[in-house]
């Protein structure tokens, strides 16, 4: 376990339907991180239901604290901060964490940090690295967005490029549920691939000669649907594992070309990825290639930090506090739309 004679930040993220706690050094380094994981919850309803979601994080969360208090031996004494998501995410979802976490630091008499959960994905590669955080391009690929970053230093983030429509980790599980592949799609999608021929299909690699960094995946949705549509059903295990490789290669073929030429244009010699589509293994083959290929350098999280977590928020809040970013209002609100910059 680290040392804990530095003061800890507490963080709390319940942006969606994952109730997080994490503490982490001044320094950023985690000493604990859990994820209450609400799949089973919103499984039968094929997606998350909102009410559902911020009714089970409003039981979850307090036992949660306690319990990562309680794995470390730590007293509420040692905290000098409390962090929360504060957007994007479900507003009913986002009041209980960023609530519950003003709360705390009211309680504690110490600084409340409000932080987005793209700057928590954004900067969760470096987690546990050492590595210092520095000039780059970073694509963050989860369920709710697309997009890629040019970061020169902590909250200095352009964004390049956005998706025009679907995030890829929404087209992962829209077609997931198409193939009726359990909830939630993405990584079920990618099992199959593992397993299938990623040239037996076409699909269209929308955008990637469009001349900026922006994407689109819901041709990539529509032409999914038409192919099954013309194969003969029940579609046999073979050929739906064809169907996720060639569909996964699609996604990722554009999402690390773009990444790389971004780098290139830039200048850059590091790229990161990050978010919940960073755990896809064929993502993660690709990306490390193409950064040999090219002398640049590629950074990935950790699994548990890609998904959804409060680690990343900790290390967040940690970041920003020693780059002298002073905490926030405690009458801030919450922003289901919050942008990066
Ligand atoms: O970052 P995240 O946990 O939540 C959001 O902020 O949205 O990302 C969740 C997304 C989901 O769309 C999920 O299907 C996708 O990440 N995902 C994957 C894989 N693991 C999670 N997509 C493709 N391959 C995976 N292995
Ligand atoms: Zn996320």
């Amino acid at each position: 376990m680290a040392a804990m004679n530095q003061g800890l930040f507490l963080a709390i993220e319940t942006s969606c339907d994952e109730t997080a706690v994490a503490l982490a050094r001044s320094d950023g380094e985690i000493v604990v991180s859990r994820v209450a994981s609400q799949i089973e919850l919103h499984s039968p309803y094929g997606g998350v239901v909102p009410e559902l979601a911020s009714r089970n994080h409003n039981t979850d969360l307090r036992p949660l604290v306690e319990a990562c208090l309680a794995d470390v031996g730590v007293e509420w004494s040692q905290i000098v901060a409390v962090a929360a998501t504060s957007g994007p995410g479900l507003a009913s979802s986002l009041l209980v964490g960023d609530t519950t976490s003003k709360a705390i630091a009211v309680a504690l008499q110490c600084p409340f940090y409000s932080i987005n959960h793209m700057e928590g994905h954004l900067l969760s590669p470096f987690i546990g690295t050492g590595i210092e955080i520095r000039n780059h391009i970073a694509l963050v690929v989860s369920g709710g967005h697309t997009m890629l970053v040019h970061l020169s230093g902590i909250g200095r983030y352009q964004i390049l490029g956005s998706t025009k429509d679907d995030a890829a980790g929404e087209a992962f599980d829209k077609v997931g549920k198409m193939l009726d592949l359990p909830y939630p799609g993405g990584p079920e999608l990618a099992k199959r691939a593992a397993n299938g021929n990623r040239k037996a299909y076409e699909f269209p690699r929308s955008m990637l000669d469009s001349g900026d960094f922006d994407f689109s995946f819901s041709g990539l949705k529509t032409s999914a649907r038409y192919m099954l549509e013309k194969l003969d059903q029940p579609i046999q295990s073979t050929v739906l594992d064809d169907v996720c490789a060639s569909f996964q290669e699609a996604i990722v073929d554009v999402l690390v070309k773009k990444l790389f030429r971004a780098a290139e244009e830039t200048g850059c010699d590091l790229v990161s990825v990050s978010g919940g589509v960073s755990c896809n293994l064929r993502l993660r083959e690709r990306v490390a290639a193409a950064g040999e290929a090219a002398g640049i350098e590629a950074m990935v999280p950790e699994p548990s930090y890609s998904t959804d977590n409060a680690a990343m928020i900790a290390f967040a809040a940690a970041k920003r506090a020693g780059a002298g970013f002073p905490g926030d209002s405690l009458n801030s609100d919450i922003d289901p739309n919050m942008k990066l910059a």
